[in-house]
């Protein structure tokens, strides 16, 4: 089988997408299938790779890569590879979008397979682009009565009431909050306010990458993981913990900070895994997803709560990446839960 591996893309979450990739492009079966990356660079061009798998994270990956566009056209099912003017049509069986963020994990390179008939890995156009706008996961949430955090959105054009913006947040939420762009991964654009000027200067951060902003009531406690594999009757994997090196897991402590450390299983009893398997399962169901899907969870320290926090529809496959790990800690290697997401694409 031919499979496209797509990586890099458009978002804050480029270099993350790269690393991802690695990781896959490491585990795919090369007497299984035929693969072939493709890098999509910031500015949106597709590139055909051609180079060792170790530099696409590292190095100058554009230098080894020649020009290819995905077509739209569902009786091609095939990728056109450009060279000197002329297209020479690659048919494509399956395609890993490892790419994170906006035009990767929102439904919009989804809709694009949709229109080739191509089978991809991963959640649909629906479940991408409800459980990548934070916002639209709460309302989703609330539905299906799962537990979260208290949380207050609006868009950044009511920064011209900027006092009484912070006065709402201060009355709901109060301090300390998390502000966060509707739409990132990764922790990008993400702050901590303790305070009115904390605040202020979060959300005009966060409206840096999206004109929608939530902000959320900070949990005291701790953080968990659980990964879903699989379509209608997924699988869902045991619970990791996140113990972060700075004050919140953002993109620093996540890719850059070695003190930071996950621990699976997560030390936690058997009620408190079961609550947070049972949720897991629940939020994939709810969002109608399909493949795979990380979501992450608080638990508050006072009361013991669990709390949803979000579901990540394609999550990180870098090194320091729990989706991977859970899987490999119930006895699922890399090489066969990539087998497993391709089945599960062709299904
Ligand atoms: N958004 C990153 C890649 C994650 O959730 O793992
Ligand atoms: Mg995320």
């Amino acid at each position: 089988k031919t499979v496209i591996v797509l990586f890099g893309g458009q978002s804050s979450e480029h270099e993350v997408s790269r690393m991802s990739a690695t990781t896959m492009l490491n585990a795919l079966d090369s007497q299984k299938y035929q693969v072939i990356p493709v890098g999509i660079t910031k500015e949106g061009q597709w590139l055909i790779y051609t180079g060792p798998t170790e530099h696409i994270s590292t190095g100058q990956w554009e230098k080894y890569a020649t020009p290819a566009i995905l077509s739209p056209d569902a009786k091609q099912k095939a990728l056109l590879k450009i060279v000197n003017g002329h297209v020479k049509v690659i048919p494509v069986d399956v395609v890993i979008p490892a790419l994170h963020g906006s035009w990767g994990e929102d439904g919009t390179i989804q809709g694009l397979l949709e229109m080739a008939r191509i089978p991809y890995v991963g959640c649909g156009v629906l479940a991408s682009s409800v459980s990548m706008d934070k916002v639209f996961t709460k309302l989703i949430a609330k539905n299906y009565g799962i537990p979260q955090a208290k949380y207050i959105w609006f868009y950044k054009d009511e920064f011209d009431q900027m006092d009484k913006l912070i006065e709402r947040v201060e009355k709901k939420l109060g301090f300390p909050c998390f502000v966060k762009p509707a739409n990132t991964g990764s922790s990008v654009g993400i702050s901590k306010a303790k305070n009115k000027a904390d605040l202020e200067k979060a959300l005009l951060l966060a409206a840096g990458y999206d004109r929608k902003i939530i902000v959320e009531e900070a949990i005291a406690g701790r953080e968990f993981e659980c990964s879903v594999l699989g379509n209608e009757e997924p699988l869902v994997s045991g619970v990791g913990e996140v113990l972060s090196a700075a004050e919140f897991y953002d993109y620093d402590a996540k890719y850059n900070n070695s003190e930071s450390r996950t621990v699976i299983p997560a030390p936690i009893t058997e009620e408190e895994e079961k609550t947070i398997r049972k949720i897991a399962a629940k939020i994939f169901q709810a969002v109608d997803g399909s493949g795979l899907a990380r979501v992450d969870f608080f638990m508050e320290e006072e009361t013991g709560r669990v709390l949803f926090n979000e579901i990540n529809t394609m999550p990180g496959f870098t090194a320091i990446s729990m989706y991977p790990m859970l899987w490999e800690e119930a006895g699922l290697k890399k090489a066969e839960l990539m087998d497993r997401l391709v089945e599960l694409a062709l299904l």
